[in-house]
């Protein structure tokens, strides 16, 4: 059922409905921010580690008992965990999902960045009310932080085995055969994508740019930890104001066209990066062609998004793009022309929420 439900025409059957859901999405709301708490205070790893009663629980983490007590108990009440005679233990699902890095299973920062944002709501309804933005270095550490963890195992995991091939053949080819191959990450944020090249390809070198200055310097920490610094260099820039002077095989942009202020000129900065023969790729949200208000769960949730960081984001700094998450693939091939490529194709990668897009020169 959805709030605009047609088979409910009877007015206080559908305003009962609407109350009925409302209800039910504030439990789901209060659910997202006790997971996030829990995240934080480092409950589900040390749950994950082993079954614990609160005072176990508040001892192994630092926290206090009685708080311990009642989110425990607000867990078991949501099913997240099992508890008998009062020793609580994660149910089926939730360690991966919750207590361990580095698989696209573990969803916990996605729930993280959302109380994130939930936490700036003021803010962004000050912004909607005056047109005026509010930027991603506004939303905070916590949010490039969750953002870097929402994309790591997805990359991790897919970007070189799956995607890679699946979008650029020739290209991955080359990098498979071991060849020197130099990669621009742009907007790079936690970096994930040029590591998860690095460590894959080891003729690939990676040249991170991201605008954000704590961003740069937790990338750098990502790239040292996973052990290829060598290779992977990520440096603040600007690049809607200039192109570095260097020249790639590969400019790829995850997530982060549609909430920058300035796509084009970024757009225009990639294009002029290219060597010949090289490739430009951008991932980004899989907005329908269209607008359709069919409750489709994807599209809520890029909507979701939007409203609550991306258009925020998008709409900071003077801004010429306004975009949004929901970047469609008329959005993209107008931003692509605008910035001198003959357009954008979307090409055959499956993935729940992004689409892959060649800009041609
Ligand atoms: C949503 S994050 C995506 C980060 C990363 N690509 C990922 O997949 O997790 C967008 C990033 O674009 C960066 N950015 C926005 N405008 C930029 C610009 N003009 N030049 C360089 N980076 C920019 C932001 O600082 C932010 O880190």
């Amino acid at each position: 059922m959805t709030a605009t439900s047609p088979d409910v025409t009877d007015p206080t059957e559908a305003t009962a409905a609407v109350v009925e859901r409302l209800y039910l999405a504030m439990l789901d709301g209060m659910d997202v921010m006790a997971v996030a708490i829990g995240d934080r205070l480092g409950y589900y790893r040390a749950l994950d580690a082993e079954p614990r009663t609160a005072a176990a629980l508040a001892g192994a983490t630092g926290t206090h008992e009685r708080y311990a007590r009642e989110w425990l108990e607000q867990q078991a009440m949501t099913g997240y965990l099992r508890v008998s005679d009062g020793v609580f233990a994660l149910a089926p699902g939730t360690g991966e999902a919750l207590a361990r890095p580095g698989t696209s299973s573990w969803v916990a920062p996605m729930l993280r960045q959302f109380a994130v944002a939930a936490g700036h709501w003021t803010d962004i309804a000050a912004g909607a009310s005056t047109g005026s933005g509010f930027s991603w270095a506004g939303f905070g550490r916590d949010m490039f932080e969750s953002q870097s963890d929402v994309n790591a195992g997805q990359l991790l995991e897919s970007l070189a085995e799956t995607w890679l091939p699946a979008a650029v053949p020739d290209l991955h080819a080359r990098m498979a055969a071991g060849e020197q191959v130099r990669v621009a990450d742009v907007g790079c944020g936690g970096a994930w994508a040029g590591i998860a090249l690095a460590l894959a390809f080891p003729g690939v070198q990676v040249d991170g740019y991201d605008v954000d200055g704590p961003t740069v310097t937790l990338a750098n920490e990502n790239a040292e930890r996973a052990d290829v610094a060598d290779r992977v260099r990520v440096r603040q820039h600007n690049l809607a104001r200039h192109a570095p002077d260097a020249e790639y095989d590969l400019v790829l942009a995850v997530e982060c066209v549609h909430d920058m202020p300035h796509p084009v000129p970024v757009l225009t900065a990639m294009r002029r990066m290219i060597r010949n023969g090289g490739r430009v790729l951008v991932v980004d949200m899989k907005g329908a062609e269209e607008f359709v208000p069919d409750g489709e769960p994807s599209q809520r949730c890029l909507y979701g998004y939007s409203v609550l960081i991306c258009l925020p984001d998008a709409m900071s700094g003077n801004p010429d793009g306004a975009t949004g998450t929901v970047i469609r693939p008329s959005t993209m091939d107008r931003y692509a022309r605008d910035a001198g490529f003959t357009g954008a194709t979307a090409l055959p990668v499956e993935h729940d929420l992004w689409r892959f897009y060649e800009l041609t020169r």
